[in-house]
Parts: C-alpha cells; sequence; structure tokens
C-alpha cells in the first residue's frame, strides 16, 4: 500500500517537471537526489551539497575515459581531479583494482571532504562507491552513471562492492552517495548489448511496481529503440523514481526492497551454467523474467501474462535458451546458490498482478520446472 502511495507520489512528480530532481528519502534525515541534467551541471550540483572546489578523485574505466573523460573535465573546471582509469568489465570489481584505487587516492593526499565520482556503469559505480566508503571511514560519493542500467538502477540506493573468488558482490556495504548526476544524452553511445541490458531492468521495474510506467513503455517502445532523446529522457526519469521509491521503504533489504530481484534468481542460475559472460545480465534477467512470469501465471491464475510476457520477449536476447546446451537440471542445480544465500529457502519474486510484486518461499519443484519451460521459448 505504501509502496504504492509513495511511488504515485513521486511519479507524478518526476512526470509534472522532469527537470526538478528525484529525491530518494533513505529515511533518518538522509536524503539525496537524482538529477537529470547535462554533465556541464555537476560542478553547480557539487555545491549544492556543500562539495568545495578543491581535489576529486574521479573513477571510471577505459571505455567511457575515450568517450566522455573531456567533457568530464570541462564539467570540473575549477576542480583539482585525479582520474583513475580502469580496464573496462566484471573483472574489474575485484580486490587488486580497490587496492589500486586505495594506493593512487592515499598516495595523492586527501582529506574526509574529497569527493569520489563514481563515472561509468555498474562495475565502477560498485568498486568506486565500496572504495568512498572504505577510505577515511567514508568519503562524500557522487555518482554520474553513464550506462541505462547505472542509470536506472545501481546508482540508486547505496549498495556497493566487489565480486570474490567465491561468489559476486561477496564483499560490500550500503553506502549512499551525497547526489546522483545523469546526463540521459551518454546513453546516446552505448553499446547496443549493454542498452538492452539496462532495458531488462527498465521492464522489471514497470513489471514489479508500476503498470502506468508499463503503459507508457508498450506504447512508446518503438521510441525506446530508436533511443528518441525526449523518450529515453522519461523513461529514465521515470524507472529511477520508481527505485528510488523502493529503497525509500528498504533501505537495507531487510524485506521489500527484494522485489528488485523479479527474475534475478532465475536469471544467476543462467549466467551460472552458461559460464559468466556468455549472457550480459541484462538478458540473463530477460530470459530469467519470461520464467518468473510464467511462475506468477501458475500461483494467480487471473495474472495477464500476456501482456507481461510480450514486453519481456521484446528485449533482445542473442540465445535463446532453447539454442543452448543448458539443461533444466543443471537450472535447478544451479539455484541452490540463492537458496544457500537465504537459509535453505528458496525466495522468489512473483507477480501477483501486472505492478504488484511479492518475495514467496512457497514454489514447488513441479513450479519451478514448469517455469523453466517457459523461459526455453
Ligand atoms: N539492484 C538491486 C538493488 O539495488 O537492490
Amino acid at each position: 500500500m505504501f509502496l504504492e502511495r509513495s511511488l504515485r507520489r513521486v511519479v507524478v512528480a518526476v512526470m509534472r517537471e522532469l527537470s526538478g530532481p528525484i529525491p530518494v528519502n533513505i529515511g533518518g534525515g538522509r536524503s539525496y537526489n537524482i538529477h537529470l541534467v547535462p554533465l556541464a551541471r555537476l560542478d553547480s550540483l557539487l555545491r549544492e551539497v556543500r562539495l568545495q572546489r578543491g581535489p576529486c578523485v574521479v573513477v571510471t574505466d577505459a571505455n567511457v575515459a575515450g568517450r566522455w573523460l573531456p567533457q568530464l573535465a570541462e564539467a570540473l573546471d575549477g576542480w583539482d581531479p585525479s582520474v583513475i582509469v580502469l580496464p573496462a568489465g566484471e573483472q574489474t570489481k575485484s580486490h587488486a583494482s580497490v587496492r589500486s584505487v586505495y594506493d593512487k587516492v592515499l598516495a595523492q593526499g586527501i582529506d574526509r571532504q574529497t569527493p569520489v565520482i563514481a563515472f561509468g556503469g555498474g562495475v565502477i559505480g560498485d568498486l568506486a562507491g565500496f572504495a568512498a566508503a572504505t577510505l577515511l571511514r567514508g568519503l562524500p560519493l557522487v555518482h554520474v552513471p553513464t550506462s541505462l542500467i547505472a542509470q536506472v538502477d545501481s546508482a540508486i540506493g547505496g549498495k556497493t562492492g566487489i565480486n570474490h573468488a567465491a561468489g559476486k558482490n561477496l564483499i560490500g556495504s550500503f553506502y549512499q552517495p551525497r547526489l546522483v548526476c545523469t546526463d540521459t544524452s551518454i546513453l546516446d553511445t552505448l553499446p547496443s548489448l549493454e542498452w538492452a541490458s539496462g532495458l531488462a531492468e527498465v521492464v522489471k521495474h514497470a513489471l514489479i511496481a508500476d503498470t502506468q510506467l508499463l503503459a507508457y513503455l508498450e506504447r512508446s517502445w518503438h521510441k525506446v529503440q530508436s533511443r528518441e532523446p525526449a523518450t529515453v529522457r522519461t523513461m529514465v526519469g521515470w524507472a529511477a523514481a520508481v527505485k528510488a521509491a523502493i529503497v525509500a521503504e528498504d533501505e537495507k533489504e531487510q524485506g521489500r526492497r527484494a522485489i528488485l530481484n523479479f527474475g534475478h534468481t532465475f536469471g544467476h542460475a543462467i549466467e551460472r551454467v552458461a559460464g559468466y559472460g556468455a549472457y550480459t545480465h541484462g538478458e540473463a534477467v530477460a530470459l530469467g523474467m519470461r520464467a518468473a512470469l510464467s511462475l506468477s501465471a501458475r500461483l494467480h491464475k487471473h495474472f495477464d501474462m500476456d501482456r507481461a510476457m510480450s514486453l519481456v520477449c521484446q528485449i533482445p536476447v542473442r540465445y535463446p535458451l532453447s539454442s543452448q546446451p543448458v539443461s533444466v537440471d543443471a537450472l535447478m542445480d544451479a539455484m541452490r546458490y540463492d537458496k544457500k544465500a537465504s537459509r535453505g529457502a528458496l525466495r522468489l519474486v512473483a507477480l501477483r498482478a501486472v505492478g504488484q510484486a511479492y518475495v514467496t518461499d512457497q514454489v514447488t519443484r513441479d513450479a519451478l520446472l514448469a517455469a523453466w519451460a517457459a523461459a526455453y521459448h
């Protein structure tokens, strides 16, 4: 109920005045804004949150730096940035990368007012966020997300961390940024695979919590696909507002925030079985959502699966599961890793109706097998 009310308020505000910031109210008087503005506004946004011009640390990757670093440098006119460029890709979310960030930052001399600017996609955001959370027990963190997934999901809500040989995201903390500066025009140069990966999270946000966003995506899909600028801006702002409202209810994933994992338990199993890197995260989630929708239809006989499935099936996926040498047994087996993470019970996100997600641990093996069968189409 509360989610519905707060969502409606936030989303109405976003739609009325897209130039206004989207608040992330995480409770205890802590709040920050997501600004949908050109990158050139960064300096004034930093000063609005009382970060004074001086040294700052920029963490980015080689792809983003190659294309957008000059624009960022211009936006930081008056600052003294030291730029750390890391290799692009998931392997950068490692102990070794964090250590190299620590070494470089500590060698140059910083104080507790030195902001860390995460300029990149989800990997850079998680890694730079973790470094900011731990250096001097916490430096001001600023997200400047450059991928669709980061703009609508990972830069919002304070999850930071790195991977470990034992699994992904096993080391990290919740650490909220001072602000998020989102320039949707940066998405113009995003490779199509990464664009599709982000679309999976946008569709997920709509399916779990916002039927009006779903309707917007349905009627604007061709403009979404062609990245028409005004449509992209509306879509990003809307999806970011959905994420902000969910995080505001449950900052540390004690309950409600878990609905953001819709399609993810199935998706993680696909990534694990196909081998990390075979699918993008978004492709695995898109396939995982097919399974999760089928499960929802089995649990709720009035669930409008056709509507939801037709949008999910628009998300480009290079290799359907049916073209892969991946067995359902292996996928069922792989789901046990998520089961271990939640004390033995396999917790899945299902939809009662489009826009109404909940978490359940009451799923039979037969229901899971049927859900996997749906993902194979
Ligand atoms: N991406 C899921 C979450 O932030 O909770």
